[in-house]
């Protein structure tokens, strides 16, 4: 099945290599600079079109020489961006990562085109099948809104990852509209709860938590997965790969739990290289992982 992500573009500038993340007021220093495609929205197309899914980016980026960049490498990957808009006024969406000696990160975005995106194409690019819905809050609530509507009006599963965290709580209708809800454990403890999730309509909830693996929770069911053990250089992006791997492996017919495997490789993988994109996990690496934990 198709899958067709919702989300952001953004030109990341990466600065790595800090001995301690700085607090207000500080100033400290980068061993590293490094300038990446970015934005979760673009992270997680990348990431599923580089393990084989077949996508379709929503996204808005300027009429400018990073808007040019991102959209060549998505599409170099293979990601269908031709509904992706050209924002007259804005500029591509800019991203400051800051990463420490121990792969921590601390980011400071300024949306531009991003804040752009909308719901306009939704009812026309889900009119095609049946498939898989990825969105992520780096983008308009009402924007995410639409699409989920759209969603559920045409058949299609809704993966919500609600990252960056909402400053206001998310609507009832919204998670009413959720089939997978995908937050980090910061974002799951600014929700109302599991069971207050489940209230609301929101089928599955996957708990990302770094190196302690993740955890799988439907309404009758609670599940523990590991984590891949990987040598973490850089957990930029880990998020945005394992909610790719997840949204993949449904379109593919897999099960939740069959997915969240595949989540967990991808997300494990991705930490390997420097900042969100340093390191694109591709299908021969997932299996690979795969294979050897099931041997
Ligand atoms: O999740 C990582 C991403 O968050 C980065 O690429 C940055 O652009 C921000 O959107
Ligand atoms: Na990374």
């Amino acid at each position: 099945m198709p899958l067709v992500v919702v989300g952001s573009v953004n030109a990341d500038i990466l600065l790595s290599g800090i001995a301690r993340l700085p607090s207000a007021g500080e100033t400290v220093a980068a061993t590293t600079l490094a300038h990446q495609f970015g934005g979760k929205g673009a992270n997680q197309a990348a990431v599923a079109a580089s393990i084989g899914a077949d996508v379709t980016l929503i996204a808005a980026v300027g009429a400018d020489a990073a808007g040019d960049a991102a959209l060549d490498d998505l599409r170099g990957l293979g990601v269908d961006t031709g509904f992706v808009r050209r924002s007259a006024t804005s500029p591509t969406g800019t991203a400051v990562v800051a990463v420490d000696a121990h792969g921590e990160n601390l980011i400071v975005i300024a949306p531009g085109a991003n804040a752009e995106v909308d719901g306009a194409d939704a009812g026309r690019v889900l009119a095609r099948g049946r498939g898989i819905v990825l969105a992520c809050l780096e983008i308009p609530l009402a924007a995410v809104l639409s699409w989920a509507r759209a969603a559920r009006a045409a058949g299609w599963t809704l993966v919500l990852n609600p990252a960056p965290a909402p400053v206001e709580p998310l609507s009832a209708e919204l998670l009413g509209l959720v089939d997978v809800l995908v937050p980090n454990e910061h974002e799951f403890a600014q929700l109302s709860g599991a069971e207050g999730l489940f209230a609301a309509g929101v089928g599955a909830v996957v708990v990302t938590r770094g190196a302690r693996g993740a955890l799988v929770r439907t309404s009758h069911r609670s599940a523990e997965r590991t984590a891949f053990p990987v040598a973490a250089r850089d957990t930029t992006g880990a998020g945005d790969a394992f909610c790719a791997g997840l949204a993949t492996a449904l379109a593919e017919g897999l099960d939740l739990y069959e997915a969240v495997d595949v989540a967990a490789a991808c997300g494990a993988l991705a930490t390997r290289g420097p900042g969100a994109r340093g390191s694109l996990p591709t299908r021969r690496e997932v299996d690979a992982l795969l294979a050897g934990e099931r041997s």
